[in-house]
């Protein structure tokens, strides 16, 4: 891209208009401390997908022009745009934070000109071993202590630095490694932790994007995209959770779920009957170990079709869920954007007849092929075919579904990706698929949830498994196929977390690993890592060795009963956690750099993970290891299981065997647990405790009926506790609307 020479700028409102020789440049100063820089090559309209409503507020800012740049100052904030739109940003104390990067550009170096010429000359594709060029990017400056974290679901380490990755939401059957360039997520949005400074970047373009986070170059970081315009936000912020405020300040927050919709989970693909279903549900009853939801993967439906019921497998629709509801079993059900192509199939026919389905770029309704064999692909950026859509899930609710699991919406397809120029709508207008891949998993989710919104009072459960930015306001995520692998195990912890970090405050990996064979020593470690997890759910493949904890020894369901009883005891914590997070934005497992920044020991830490800011897990993630290296950051930290006090700042190795995951509680704490229950409803919730570590504290508590919307017309009760050095405890009502807890009682980790 070519800007030239800087002409002049203009001021409207809250935009700063800046006219360059061959290109007009948009700033917005949104609020002090985020600005949108916006090139205006493809419209000149956003046309976000995942900022909804106006965010710019009325905010005080000054321009001043110097000889070499336009000169921005807000008052957090000082912007210097120079000759061809070169941004430099600095903070209040003059400090650079961004700078656009200008010298010269180096490629990795793959193979010879030569070698290229004789690929080429045997008839191979070479393309991927060549430099690529693309239409629009940018470039900014990287310094050596500089760690980049968020980005969604990217494979690999805590710390992005030094890997490529490509925003193209892929549905890939591999074990899924460290250079993976995509998974099923796009997140285009990154934060940077300088040695003095934070700063995010959100990159909201829904075309393919590419990130080279410092690979080629030690130098710079590189932003490219296919098609659209360069659209950009700028986050400021004094720390890393100022960033992330921001970025969901623009993106949305995730929503306070139902309470239920965090406890333990069962699925697997290939559950084949109602009596498979009814004898999993029966032996989590019958082992004492607690159990929300069983999970229908595909099977339930007729042939694939999605909005039907197998009677003859499942029997007659409705009566299974009766009947396990009775004890405490919510339905969760899976379903699949692709409707299959059976001419008298309901959903084919209304599809059909009302113009629904994407078109290649002929016309002719889109073809491919998914479970069902021949299928044709919702246009789901249309509100109508959303609308049309939420109406069909009626069906669902009626017969008593709770939550709707919404996968293949990459859009996966088995005979090769959709043709860039399949025909799809943004709203009204016609585009192709180049630009609504990415948000296809979005539109999907907010369809479903728009859907739910209306059949039910409650608060929609909708997982997903593709997203863009800002999906989170709709849907949970889970990390897709991963594999019974250690290395996935170990995966999930930095996973989980950048996913935190880009706005997903509850996600989830299949635990026990869906594809390939676990073993049970790793599916024991599986549950110990994920016992704070917020999508907490066992899924496997059909034809996998099973994995429910009763699939191997008594010694493995001891382990595995006593991991999600301890779950279900940190519920109101992990609720409490969603609860602030549905106004900070923050997640419930963060890295501990969230906390710690200035400690750099934190800040490529892979193997261990805070849950709020007071509870600190350091699962062992090793085959055949007992024991744990943990970091132990700055403060006091006591041993969840024995009271024992560490001193912070320290490495230690701890002792893990194979029931043993090592938790810790941050002096000065206060947690709020309950009693160990089998499914969330069992009994009230009458007794709240609360875990002390020594050191003065303060924390919030809320109550709500964990349901609906009501706390949001006053119908909750919201406690603070104070708890001074010396350990006398003080509880005042901030707020009350909802009945309170018979009793507190104090339990003292030492
Ligand atoms: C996809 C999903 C997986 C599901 C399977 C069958 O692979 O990611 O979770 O079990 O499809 O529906």
């Amino acid at each position: 891209m070519e800007y030239g020479k800087r002409i002049g700028h203009r001021i409207n409102g809250n935009k700063i208009e800046v006219t360059f020789e061959k290109q007009k440049v948009i700033v917005e100063i949104i609020k002090h401390d985020i600005v949108n820089f916006f090139v205006p090559i493809w419209s000149d309209d956003h046309r976000s997908k995942a900022i909804e409503g106006e965010k710019a507020v009325k905010t005080n800012f000054s321009t001043a022009e110097e000889r070499d740049a336009l000169v921005i100052t807000t008052d957090s904030l000082t912007i210097r745009i120079g000759e061809d739109f070169c941004v430099n940003i600095y903070d209040k104390d003059n400090t650079a934070l961004l700078c656009d990067y200008e010298g010269p550009v180096e490629e990795i170096q793959r193979l010879s000109e030569s070698a290229i010429a004789l690929v080429e000359a045997e008839g191979h594709d070479a393309s991927a071993m060549k430099a690529k060029s693309h239409k629009i990017s940018t470039r900014k400056c990287l310094d050596p202590e500089d760690c980049i974290y968020g980005l969604g679901d990217k494979t690999g380490f805590l710390n992005k630095r030094g890997y490529e990755y490509e925003n193209w939401n892929s549905d890939l059957p591999q074990a899924h490694t460290e250079d993976f360039h995509a998974l099923y997520k796009s997140i285009p949005f990154l934060m940077c932790k300088k040695k003095h400074g934070v700063y995010g970047l959100f990159f909201d373009n829904t075309f393919h994007s590419y990130m080279d986070i410092g690979k080629t170059s030690e130098a710079y970081f590189s932003y490219a995209v296919d098609d659209g315009n360069l659209d950009y936000y700028f986050l400021g912020g004094k720390t890393l959770a100022d960033v992330i405020g921001n970025y969901t300040y623009l993106t949305g927050t995730t929503p306070l779920p139902q309470l239920w919709t965090l406890g333990y989970q069962q699925c697997r693909w290939g559950y084949e009957n109602a009596q498979d279903i009814r004898e999993v549900a029966q032996n989590f009853r019958k082992l004492h170990i607690p159990c929300e939801a069983v999970q229908y993967d595909i099977d339930y439906m007729q042939q694939f079709k999605v909005f039907t019921w197998d009677e003859q497998n499942y029997g007659k629709k409705g009566e299974l869920f009766a009947e396990l509801a009775k004890e405490g079993f919510k339905p969760v059900v899976i379903i699949d954007p692709g409707t299959k192509l059976e001419p008298g199939y309901m959903m084919y026919e209304e599809g059909m007849k009302n113009d629904y389905f994407a078109k290649d770029k002929d016309g002719t309704v889109y073809v491919n092929e998914v479970w069902p064999g021949e299928a044709n692909y919702p246009d789901f950026g249309r509100k109508e075919v959303r609308d049309w859509w939420g109406e069909h899930i009626k069906f669902l609710t009626d017969m008593g579904v709770g939550g709707i699991w919404n996968d293949m919406n990459e859009p996966a397809s088995f005979r090769g990706e959709l043709p860039l120029d399949v025909q799809f709508h943004d709203e009204d207008r016609s585009t192709t698929h180049a630009e609504i891949h990415n948000v296809y998993g979005h539109y999907m989710g907010k369809a479903t949830y728009d859907g739910l919104r209306k059949l039910t009072p409650k608060r929609p459960f909708v997982i997903t498994r593709a997203c863009y930015a800002g999906t989170q306001k709709y849907a949970t995520v889970w990390t897709g196929d991963n594999q019974s692998l250690w290395a996935h195990l170990q995966m999930m912890i930095p996973q989980l977390c950048n996913l935190g970090m880009s706005g997903f405050a509850i996600a989830g990996v299949d635990i026990g690993g869906f594809g390939a064979d676990t073993t049970p020593e790793l599916l024991a470690r599986w549950i110990e890592a994920a016992a704070f997890g917020t999508f907490f759910r066992n899924h496997s493949a059909k034809g996998t060795r099973r994995q429910e904890p009763w699939q191997f020894s008594d010694e493995i369901v001891a382990i595995y009963r006593k991991y999600v009883e301890l779950h279900y005891r940190f519920l109101p914590y992990l609720y409490d956690l969603l609860y602030k997070g549905e106004k900070t934005g923050l997640p419930v497992m963060r890295p501990l750099v969230l906390h710690y920044e200035d400690d750099t020991e934190t800040h490529n830490l892979n193997g261990e993970y805070l849950v709020g800011d007071s509870l600190l897990v350091a699962p062992v993630v090793e085959q055949g290891a007992t024991k744990k290296l943990v970091y132990f950051p700055e403060g006091d930290w006591y041993d969840y299981w024995t009271g024992e006090r560490i001193n912070g700042r320290q490495y230690k190795i701890v002792d893990a065997p194979l029931d043993h995951c090592p938790i810790y509680v941050k002096g000065g704490s206060i947690i709020p647990m309950y009693e160990n229950v089998q499914y969330v409803g069992e009994k009230p919730y009458d007794t709240l405790k609360l875990l002390v570590t020594p050191g003065a504290a303060e924390y919030e508590h809320f109550r709500d009926n964990g349901e609906d919307y009501a706390y949001k017309d006053g119908a909750y009760t919201l406690y603070r506790f104070k708890k001074s050095e010396e350990g006398v405890l003080e509880q005042e009502i901030l707020h009350k609307g909802y009945p309170e807890y018979a009793q507190i009682q104090i339990v003292d980790i030492c």
